[in-house]
């Protein structure tokens, strides 16, 4: 077995301020890898550039083998359309507000070829129930739904084409704490029934203790440790990793 993504080295400043330098990691297929550090440390320029939203500026990024930084774009949207599925925080970033419930996962599905209108409504109905959202409510706009909804209803738009590999960058923050358990119960199952590889991001390290097969924290822009979850949350090595795990109550 190879990795699904060999990150090496991998480097992005914005101008003179640093995002992140020499980030190297291996995310094996089925594997849930959480990102955590604080606040500008450089999660989600990490993430950006795994998910080709930004150009990174040295190192590699090799997904099943190829480097995709020297891909053409057209070459990388095609899998960013195919292939991997990105969730953002907000959801108004990644739903289109205009748009009903069952057009938002149904678009999704036309945009990687699908023209039967009626084989498209029925696996949009059936997406809103795998995210919980009533068949009923399948002509509303996000607008007209909750936050933990808009939330679940990203989520359908986003895997209802089937990824392998979904970044996800603080896919519960934002949201009240009920709201948020709710939702990582559903990731969670989708996680495990479609063998999603994935790298989120999140600051919580009780999402990332869930969540999480491995962990990479980040302070500074640099991986400063990485390893199992729990061998991290439990018996942190870095100064920096126990002040993080010290200063919350219970992870
Ligand atoms: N568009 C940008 N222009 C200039 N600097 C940026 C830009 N985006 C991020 N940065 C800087 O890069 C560094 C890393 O930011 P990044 O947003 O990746 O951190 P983060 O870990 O995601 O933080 P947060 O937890 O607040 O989301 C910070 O110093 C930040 O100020
Ligand atoms: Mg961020």
């Amino acid at each position: 077995m190879s990795p699904l993504l060999r990150v090496e080295s991998l480097g992005k400043s914005y101008g003179a301020r640093l995002g992140c330098a020499e980030v190297s990691f291996d995310l094996w297929p089925g594997e849930v890898l959480g990102i955590v550090g604080e606040s500008g440390s450089g999660k989600s320029t990490l993430l950006g550039c795994l998910a080709g939203h930004l150009a990174a500026d040295s190192g590699r990024i090799l997904y099943r083998g190829r480097d995709t930084r020297a891909m053409s774009e057209p070459e990388r949207r095609m899998l960013a359309r195919t292939e991997w599925a990105f969730v953002h925080q907000n959801p108004r970033d990644g739903l289109r507000m205009g748009v009903s419930a069952g057009g938002n996962v149904g678009e999704r599905l036309m945009a990687v070829g699908a023209r039967n209108y009626g084989q498209i409504r029925a696996a949009a109905t059936d997406w809103l129930g795998r995210v919980e959202i009533a068949a009923t409510r399948i002509d509303d706009r996000p607008r007209q739904f909750s936050g933990g909804m808009q939330q679940r209803l990203q989520i359908a738009r986003n895997l209802v084409t089937g990824p392998r590999l979904v970044f996800m960058d603080e896919p519960t923050g934002g949201l009240d704490v009920s709201v948020q358990a709710r939702l990582l119960d559903l990731l969670r199952g989708l996680v495990r029934d479609m063998g999603l590889s994935v790298v989120i991001v999140t600051h919580d390290l009780a999402v990332a203790r869930l969540l999480a097969d491995r962990l990479m924290v980040m302070k500074d822009g640099h991986v400063i440790e990485q390893g199992l979850t729990d061998q991290v949350l439990d018996d942190p090595q870095a100064a920096y990793t126990q002040l993080l795990v010290s200063s919350v109550l219970q992870v």
